[in-house]
């Protein structure tokens, strides 16, 4: 079973070999916050619980990472924790692994979160969601449209779904191509 979020950090990497801001907009266990460490000069993660901000902290310290910034908020507060242009994004949307289901990622916030961070994503720069239609299907067709609908000539985006299996995740990766007009 291909393991999408693993193949999102494949794509990343073949567009970007180091960058200086990273974002995790949904760190859960870490993983994301971890590969997003060693890519970039200086990482900024959000979550909305405490177990999830406190298990990847463990992991970045079992990895001795010390370049990340750990904030318990929600995603759609970007703009009062980062200032600079951000070169890449990760979102793995849905609920945090072996946690509780009924806290999960929400059109709305997400939505929102998008928004703001778009206008700051640098020219090369690279936003990557995982989008679980199985858990969330209002959610992972909203970010869809949402992406279908983004300006062509500033973005570029990619999805990537295994056609075979009905509600697998699949993954979208925008591609900052232009500044925007
Ligand atoms: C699928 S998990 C992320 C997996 C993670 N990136 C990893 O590598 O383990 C989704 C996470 O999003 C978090 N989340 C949900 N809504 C959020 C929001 N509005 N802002 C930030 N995090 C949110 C959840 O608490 C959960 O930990």
């Amino acid at each position: 079973m291909i393991k999408v979020a693993e193949f999102a950090h494949q794509l990343i990497l073949l567009s970007l070999s180091h960058a200086t801001l990273g974002v995790d907009m949904t760190v859960g266990r870490g993983n994301d916050t971890l590969f997003l460490s060693l890519l970039a000069k200086r990482v900024v993660g959000f979550d909305i619980q405490e177990e999830a901000i406190a298990s990847t902290k463990k992991l970045l310290a079992e990895h001795g990472c010390t370049n990340v910034e750990l904030h318990l908020a929600d995603h759609t507060q970007l703009d009062s924790y980062v200032h600079e242009d951000v070169d890449v994004a990760i979102y793995n949307l849905g609920y945090l692994p072996s946690g509780s289901k009924s806290i999960m990622t929400q059109t709305g916030s997400t939505i929102a979160s998008l928004t703001q961070l778009l206008p700051r994503l640098t020219v090369g720069g690279i936003v990557s969601i995982t989008c679980y239609p199985k858990h969330n299907p209002e959610e992972a067709a909203a970010v869809l449209r949402y992406c279908q609908r983004l300006h062509g000539p500033s973005f570029d985006v990619i999805k990537c779904s295994v056609v075979n299996k009905e509600l697998a995740p699949f993954l979208l990766q925008i591609t900052k191509i232009a500044p925007l007009t």
